[in-house]
């Protein structure tokens, strides 16, 4: 099984979401002195490998919303965890203890952007039977083990990426099996079933294109909602 990987995650987050999305990504690092002061209260009390990380995911964002003509902001998450964009940016944040990455985009075509980073580490035993559906699993079990380690992790990465896509429309708490993949290893792209239906705005989510890629033990998964 093939996938091809990108030389570096700026390459692979440039193929992923293509022209119209800026990214941004760097190695997450101790930056409390480039935060605002908002910034640094809302995390203050966290642990150092959190605080980089949040820290670091301010610093792209704000490159990359300068790269849109934004003026440096303030970039508190809300109640619910979820980002806060300056009025008319579309965007999503992502970070392993490795990398941090920020996409943003200026709303239009794009309605909403889903980002996820994940680590090709082995997973706990047991991972899959928690966040797969019966079909998810019986695809899963088509592939040999070794190849079945990378492909846990990837499916984890894209509903992450999905839900992170969603969520701004629909403010809907979704659980893993209530979403189902439908993954196309050749392509590096995947479509995304919601099989709740509690929500009429998430019609409008059954349109969210995914795409993959990997660098070295990297997977990077991307949400795309196009109107
Ligand atoms: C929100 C969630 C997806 C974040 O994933 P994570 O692996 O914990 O962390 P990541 O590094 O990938 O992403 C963190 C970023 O997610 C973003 N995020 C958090 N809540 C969000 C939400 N409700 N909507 C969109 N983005 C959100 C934030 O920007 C956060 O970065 P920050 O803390 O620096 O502001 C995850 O914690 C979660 O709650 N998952 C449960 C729901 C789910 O994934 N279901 C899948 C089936 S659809």
């Amino acid at each position: 099984l093939i996938v091809a990987a990108a030389a570096s995650l700026p390459d692979a987050l440039a193929a992923l979401f293509g022209p119209d999305v800026i990214a941004e990504s760097a190695v997450p690092a101790l930056v409390d002195e480039q935060l605002f002061a908002e910034e640094r209260a809302y995390i203050a009390r966290a642990v150092d490998t959190r605080r980089a990380q949040f820290g670091t995911a301010r610093v792209c964002a704000r490159r990359a919303l300068a790269r849109l003509g934004i003026a440096p902001c303030a970039l508190v998450p809300s109640q619910d965890r979820a980002p806060q964009w300056p009025a008319g940016i579309r965007g999503s944040i992502a970070h392993t203890a490795q990398q941090c990455a920020v996409v943003v985009t200026r709303a239009g075509p794009i309605m909403a952007l889903g980002l996820d980073l994940e680590s090709d580490a082995p997973v706990k035993a047991g991972l899959a039977s928690v966040i797969c559906t019966s079909q998810e699993r019986a695809w899963l079990a088509r592939f040999d083990a070794p190849t079945q380690d990378w492909l846990v992790p990837l499916i984890f990465s894209a509903k992450e990426a999905f839900y992170k896509c969603q969520y701004p429309l629909t403010s809907t708490r979704l659980g893993f099996t209530e979403v189902e993949l439908d993954m196309n290893l050749e392509a590096g792209t995947f479509c995304v079933a919601d099989l709740s239906d509690h929500v009429p705005e998430r019609t409008r989510a059954r349109q969210i294109a995914g795409r993959f890629g990997r660098i070295g033990r990297l997977i990077v998964t991307a949400a795309v909602l196009e109107s």
